[in-house]
């Protein structure tokens, strides 16, 4: 099998802010310093642990979600998909009553544990989950809860980190889903998308509320959030049309005592940057100018530009903790969002089953009650089964790159172009660049290498550390000054490439070169695996970075050959000329979308412990993640090159993972009363399998190879369904739809997993035939994890079209499985269903998961289609 638990390397699993650094080919020292962080907390939460901790504490019974409003606090599950219009009402009275009801039992759990006042109760959560947070003075506390008879499990509370606008044009936007809704200041219309993130900057353009042409905001019935208001920082007024309510959660992290007043903000303010652009990439408003340092880079837009936005600040600066995610999570379950977007992950891979953890349990609540959760799939790729998102219940999204690219060109005199790029592969295409202006025409510069143009008195043994650049110094100003100033760039620990790059650009622009460029030193087997990405910081001196160590060893013998020295190796004449043009124009010529080599990749494990895999596809589908630009927070700092800016272009599943929160609120406006598994299943099963030029999606490091520096095609595990197509999203023509008892049944198939574990962490019965298995899920793909000779999966398909459509499957087979598919053909009217079943036969087997897939063609236009990915155990 490929599925081999990697190490986790903080450099590469880190889920901050889905933030690029994540690929940088240098450990920041950020990331370092969070890799600690992480092993402390992993310290600390070992069970001879004498210090207090927070535990998360999960109760029998189920939570409001499933509640229903019988009089005698019964529960009763929803026998159907939740509907739009069909949402529980958390603020009638027996709702009251009933979470009150579950905060006594949490109090009277504790009383009956503990010694009274030997704790402190942080939280308790009624909604998503029937929980409650806690702060014990030692271990033994937590095994005392843990043995009352009432309490499902008691978790270490775990710490968390967070893992545009030419995007609308790419994804078609303009010209596709938005007219169906009368254009961008009517997309989104009374819908509201939660974003459990760093909270908003309140005051940036893209969340105004009023703008000349568009009308202003009404009165929304059926939201029940509130806005808390801060004078410091978070006035009366930050909370209006646009930005409907806003909340931060901080005991948790309080209580770990990370928590710092000065940058993180007892306020919903965000003191990040992180949460301001992942809520303007999902509902910014539309038309705003995107202008930074001075240039004018286009015009910025949300995908649901009309959409209101609900703020649940749960993670800051450096990190957050569930206990806070979970509260956040519960609040805006309860406000009654119809979204929410969900860029941040664990830092550790989970353990035991990952469907059952409190956090994906508290989303199949949410989900339960008609919200549709959409999880960034982590920033871990491409090795497989590196996903920091598992349950079918929510949409687990990749990154993906869009066609946009920048260039950097380096000229020489006597016409070689040397292209400055984040990729260190030669032939392969650009995506990342300097945007930066160009020399100033039509002057040819000198060039000079950096160990050339140091002080006389400099050592030869230090030239070559001089040599990158970092250090103002030595440097010979008078040589420097109006040449275009030649450095070294190399792995560097203790630094990141950002910090590195940045530091060159200060020590060139102080001895006033006309330009600068880095040249790739380093050829090591690991840097070539790793795009080099740099962080596309604007600047303002014309900067390069050629990262193809062939090019740089072209450029510098350039440079040698045309230079004149005298028989002492001293320099007597600068011959070697370049100029570099401008480079923050933009083109659209990527081949696009492409999977990028951070997004994390299936397949999940169904139990981490015993490594089996689960039938279950995860990614769910990819959506543009990388190079994205958003607005950006007054206090954002994380991307040293955009402080102060008003708009910063950042990359991660972070970023991918509030565009499909968009493309949800789209779909729920034209379908306002679909289940949120219709809406899920729209998504998946009209999501693209080809890119622009109609060619196969490929992959930045396939998942099946992932130490090849070559492009490859996407499998289902890199891709999942494919890449959102909005347009096709909104008429799918068929659904595959869910419902609660489903998802609890698929609990129940787990390997591994009882009856009572389930009913302890649902409030809900297993109700499975002998010999049910997860695959029999009734999802938008199949996925087998271990095929021995043959297998039936059933399906039902609805057509949710407003008319009768006739479809007929094709079917393409896995390599080494016989699929067939019955009925081959069915006609549907409007609202009916129909049962497929498809037999899977194995045939051959390679070791490997082979692909294949099963496509309806209906005769009114549609084109349905799930991914079937297979694992061969045996023939038979
Ligand atoms: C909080 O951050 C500020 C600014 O970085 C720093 O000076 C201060 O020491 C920090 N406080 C604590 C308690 O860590
Ligand atoms: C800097 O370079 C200039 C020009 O070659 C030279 O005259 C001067 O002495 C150098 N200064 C030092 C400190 O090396
Ligand atoms: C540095 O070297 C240059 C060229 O060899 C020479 O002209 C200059 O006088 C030297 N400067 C000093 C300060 O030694
Ligand atoms: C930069 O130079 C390249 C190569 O000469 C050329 O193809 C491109 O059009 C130039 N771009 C701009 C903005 O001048
Ligand atoms: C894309 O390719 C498929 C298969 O090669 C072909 O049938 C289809 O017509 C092509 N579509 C376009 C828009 O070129
Ligand atoms: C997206 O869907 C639309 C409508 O079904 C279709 O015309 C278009 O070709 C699709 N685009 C891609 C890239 O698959």
């Amino acid at each position: 099998m490929l599925l081999s638990k990697r190490p986790r390397r903080c450099n590469k699993s880190t889920f901050r802010m889905g933030f690029r650094e994540g690929v940088t080919f240098m450990n920041s020292l950020m990331l370092l310093s969070m890799c600690i962080m992480m092993l402390a907390a992993m310290v600390v939460a070992g069970p001879h642990a004498k210090s207090p901790a927070v535990y998360v504490v999960r109760v029998k019974g189920s939570p409001l979600s499933t509640f229903r409003g019988s009089p005698d606090l019964q529960f009763t599950s929803t026998a159907h998909p939740v509907q739009g219009t069909n949402r529980p009402d958390f603020s009638s009275e027996a709702a009251h009553a009933y979470a009150n009801h579950l905060s006594g039992r949490h109090d009277m759990v504790l009383e009956e544990s503990l010694k009274s006042g030997s704790f402190q109760k942080i939280y308790s959560y009624t909604t998503v989950l029937n929980a409650f947070t806690v702060k014990l003075t030692d271990h033994e506390q937590a095994k005392l809860l843990e043995s009352h008879p009432h309490v499902v499990s008691v978790e270490r509370d775990q710490l968390l980190q967070k893992s545009t606008t030419h995007t609308p044009q790419f994804l078609n936007l303009p010209k596709g889903a938005w007219p169906v809704l009368n254009g961008p200041e009517n997309a989104g219309e009374g819908m509201v998308i939660g974003m459990l993130d760093t909270g908003i900057d309140p005051a940036h353009v893209s969340f105004r509320d009023k703008k000349l042409w568009s009308k202003p905001y009404g009165h929304l019935n059926k939201w029940k959030g509130g806005c808390e208001v801060v004078e410091e920082n978070f006035p009366a007024g930050s909370c209006n049309g646009k930005v409907i309510g806003a909340k931060y959660f901080a005991r948790g992290i309080m209580a770990a005592d990370m928590f710092n007043e000065t940058y993180d903000f007892a306020s919903p303010f965000d003191g990040d940057g992180h949460g301001t652009h992942t809520s303007s990439i999902a509902a910014g408003s539309s038309g705003v100018p995107v202008v930074v340092k001075g240039y004018n880079y286009g015009t910025a837009s949300g995908i649901a530009p009309r959409a209101r936005i609900a703020v649940y600040k749960v993670i800051y600066r450096d990190g957050g903790f569930l206990s806070d995610v979970l509260a956040g999570l519960d609040q805006a379950t309860h406000d009654g969002v119809d979204v929410v977007s969900i860029s941040l992950g664990s830092t550790n891979s989970a353990s035991g089953v990952p469907c059952l953890n409190s956090f994906d349990v508290a989303l199949l609540f949410a989900v339960s009650t008609g919200i549709v959760v959409v999880h960034a799939a982590g920033n871990s790729g491409p090795y497989p089964s590196t996903m920091n998102s598992y349950g079918p219940w929510i949409i687990s999204v990749g990154a993906s790159i869009s066609d946009r690219t920048y260039e950097n060109h380096v000229i020489t005199r006597n016409n070689h172009d040397y292209i400055g790029t984040g990729s260190p592969v030669k032939g392969q295409e650009i995506e990342s660049a300097f945007r930066m202006p160009g020399t100033r025409p039509p002057i040819w510069y000198h060039l000079i290498y950096a160990e050339d143009a140091l002080n006389n008195d400099t050592e030869d043994l230090d030239a070559e550390f001089y040599s990158y650049c970092q250090n103002l110094a030595p440097f010979n100003a008078t040589l420097v000054r109006n040449k275009v100033l030649m450095c070294n760039f190399v792995e560097y620990s203790g630094n990141s490439a950002a910090a590195e790059f940045e530091n060159a650009v200060k020590v060139a622009t102080s001895l006033n070169a006309a330009g600068l460029i880095m040249l790739n030193k380093a050829s090591s087997l690991s840097m070539k695996l790793q795009r080099v990405s740099m962080d596309p910081v604007p600047y303002s001196l014309p900067t390069a970075f050629i990262p193809d160590s062939d090019g740089a060893s072209e450029l510098l013998n350039f440079y040698n050959t045309r230079t004149k020295r005298d028989s002492q190796g001293n320099i007597v004449r600068f011959k070697a000329r370049v100029k570099m043009n401008d480079s923050r124009q933009a083109l659209f010529k990527l081949e696009a979308p492409r999977v990028t080599s951070f997004s994390s990749r299936g397949p999940v494990y169904a139990n981490t412990i015993t490594s089996v895999v689960a039938d279950l596809l995860k990614p769910d589908l990819v959506a543009p993640g990388n190079e994205i630009w958003g607005a950006w927070a007054q206090n954002g700092i994380d991307v040293t090159g955009f402080v102060g800016e008003s708009f910063a272009m950042i990359s991660g599943t972070s970023m991918a993972t509030p565009h499909i929160a968009g493309v949800v609120a789209l779909v729920k406006q034209k379908h306002p009363t679909w289940s949120t598994s219709a809406i899920h299943s729209a998504l998946l099963t009209t999501a693209s399998t080809v890119d622009k030029w109609n060619k196969t999606i490929l992959a930045e490091q396939p998942s099946a190879s992932p130490t090849t520096t070559a492009l490859g095609p996407a499998s289902p595990f890199d891709v999942g369904s494919g890449a959102v197509n909005v347009t096709a999203s909104m008429d799918p023509g068929l659904v595959f739809e869910t419902d609660f008892q489903d998802y609890v049944n698929f609990l129940c198939t787990l390997p591994g997993v009882d009856a009572n574990t389930v009913q302890d962490s649902t409030g809900a019965t297993c109700n499975v035939v002998a010999g049910a298995r997860s695959s029999d899920l009734n999802v938008p793909s199949i996925t087998i994890a271990n095929l021995v000779g043959k297998r039936e999966v059933k399906r039902t398909v609805k057509n949710v079209f407003d008319g009768a459509e006739k479809y007929t499957v094709a079917v393409t087979e896995p390599t080494g499985v016989a699929v067939n598919v019955h009925p081959t053909s069915f006609t549907l009217r409007a609202s009916e269903s129909i049962a497929v079943s498809v037999s899977l036969q194995a045939t051959g087997t390679n070791g490997a998961f082979t692909f294949g897939s099963l496509v309806w063609t209906g005769d009114r236009g549609h084109s349905v289609r799930i991914p079937v990915s297979v694992l061969v155990g045996e023939v038979l």
